[in-house]
Formats: structure tokens, sequence, C-alpha cells
């Protein structure tokens, strides 16, 4: 019945999106040269509703991916715990983060890590570890193994794009530093073409494409939760519509990320 009623609400949205199939489409992508592009007044027009479209994709590089080796300069990685440093590093590379969403991440967990080159920031990104990746716009909590980690937010300064930096970031972070590799997790806008195609170069491979319908951030439609590794518990994640309210969207709040 929620199927059915969900798949009402959705289906002239999507449309209106330029998507083919709301509910039936989620399948694992094939590869990634499947990129849809609803176009742009469509989102805007939702968004004056406070409706937006999520599409994403969670992608992994499996333990033992391609290694690449940059030719000159090569990249060092140094991690940042102190709130100042973290802001002069965003800062150093044209980044920006609000200093809310800074203190959530670092009382979430995460982990902040610049890259240098020829002595000064090229990059930056999260990393998750240990735990699990919320993914808020689908509202999962999706665990990872111990020694896993889940990139987020990566940030190639501008002028360095486009010269293979984010495929040397992914080699130093499947790197578990005792000369065994690690597994690594991501997740990326699928209109992303860049990040996506920075991936693809990096050895990832995409393991789903989701999506969520939100209506003002506090009702959700979305895809049903991809086949998983390991037990994935929050929030309510059999749930294709979710209302975020009381304790749920207190638990969504505190899990943002
Ligand atoms: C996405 C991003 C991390 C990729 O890093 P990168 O080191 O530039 O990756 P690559 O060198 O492999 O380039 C990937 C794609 O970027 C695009 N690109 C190339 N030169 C570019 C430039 N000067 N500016 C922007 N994009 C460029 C190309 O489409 C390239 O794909 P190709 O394989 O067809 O050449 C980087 O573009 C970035 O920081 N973007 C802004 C933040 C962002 O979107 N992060 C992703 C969050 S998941």
């Amino acid at each position: 019945m929620t199927e059915i009623v969900s798949f009402a609400v959705a289906s002239p949205v999507f449309c209106m999106a330029g998507y083919r199939s709301p509910l039936k489409d989620l399948q694992i992508a094939p590869n990634l040269a499947t990129c849809k592009y609803p176009s742009c007044s469509s989102h805007m027009l939702l968004a004056r509703l406070h409706i937006y479209l999520h599409d994403i994709a969670v992608l992994t590089r499996d333990a033992g991916g391609p290694k690449t080796t940059r030719r000159e300069p090569s990249i060092s990685v140094h991690e940042q715990t102190d709130a100042a440093g973290i802001l002069a590093a965003h800062k150093a590379v044209g980044h920006h983060i609000p200093g809310r969403r800074l203190q959530q991440r670092l009382g979430n967990g995460l982990r902040f890590l610049r890259m240098d080159a020829a002595g000064a920031p090229v990059a930056t990104t999260w990393v998750v570890g240990g735990g699990g990746r919320y993914i808020d716009e689908l509202n999962w909590l999706l665990p990872m193994a111990p020694d896993e980690l889940w990139v987020r937010d990566v940030f190639v300064m501008p002028s360095w794009r486009g010269r293979r930096l984010f495929a040397d970031i992914a080699t130093c972070l499947a790197d578990r530093g005792d000369g065994q590799p690690r597994r690594v997790w991501s997740d990326v806008d699928w209109l992303d073409a860049a990040s996506m195609r920075a991936h693809q170069t990096a050895g990832f491979r995409v393991v789903a494409r989701v999506r969520a319908l939100d209506f003002a951030g506090r009702v959700r439609l979305r895809s049903a939760l991809p086949s998983w590794p390991l037990p994935v518990r929050e929030i309510d994640p059999t749930s294709r519509l979710i209302l975020l309210r009381g304790s749920r969207l207190r638990r969504h709040r505190e899990l943002i990320a």
C-alpha cells in the first residue's frame, strides 16, 4: 500500500525533473556511463516548492585497487584535529566549511586530512572510519568494517583539478600503513560528472544508485535500502516513506556530518 501511495505522489515530481521512472529504476547502475541530466530549471522550480531530489551513487574501491603514482610533485597527507587549522586548510585550497558543520563532523568522529604538494596545500578531505557513514539525504547510517574508510567532501584546489590528484588521494587512503590495503567507500551526486569521472579513474565502482524525494526536510520518499555487507539499523531503514519529526528528527540532526 505504502508503495502505491509513494509511487502516485512521486511520479509527477520525478517526471517534472526529467527522470524516466522514479521507483523502478533504482537497481545497481551497471557502469558510470549511464548518467542522466534532468534540466536545471525543473530543479529550481521544485526548490521553490521546497521539494528536493537527491540522486546519489554509492561507490567502493576494493582493497588492493589500482595504485597510482604521481610523476611530480608527489603528495603528502597531514591530519589536522584543531578547528583553527582545519579552517585555515579549507581557506588555503579555496574551500569553506561553516563552523557548526566543522564541529558536528569532529563530534561525530570524522577526521580531517590536508594534502600538500611541493610544500603547499592542494586538497582537503574528511574521512569517516571505524563506524558508519550517515547519508543524510536518505537517512541511512551505513556501517563499515573497522579498518575501512569513507571519503567525505573531498576538495581539490581549482588550479589542480584535472591532474588526477583524486586518484593519488584514493591510493593514499587505501594504504592502511601496515603494508595492507583497505577498502574505501564514497558517495557522489550522480549528476556531478567531474566527481564521477574522478572516482572511475581512481578505481571506484558504483555499488548502488539511490534517490530520495524530500518535502521540506520533513517527509522523504526514498529508494529501498541497497544490499549492504553489514546490518543497517538507522533511521528506520526498511521504510520507503519516512517522516522526520520528534525523536527521528533529533537523531537525524545528531548524525548529520
Ligand atoms: C571532483 C574532484 C575531487 C576531482 O578531482 P581531480 O583531481 O580534479 O580529478 P581528475 O583529475 O581525475 O579529473 C576528473 C574530471 O574532472 C574534470 N576536469 C578536468 N579538468 C578540470 C578543471 N580544470 N576543472 C574542473 N574539472 C576538471 C574532467 O571531467 C575530469 O575527467 P576526465 O577523466 O574526463 O579528464 C575535483 O574536481 C573537486 O574538488 N571538485 C569540487 C568539489 C567536489 O565536487 N567534490 C566531490 C565531492 S564527492
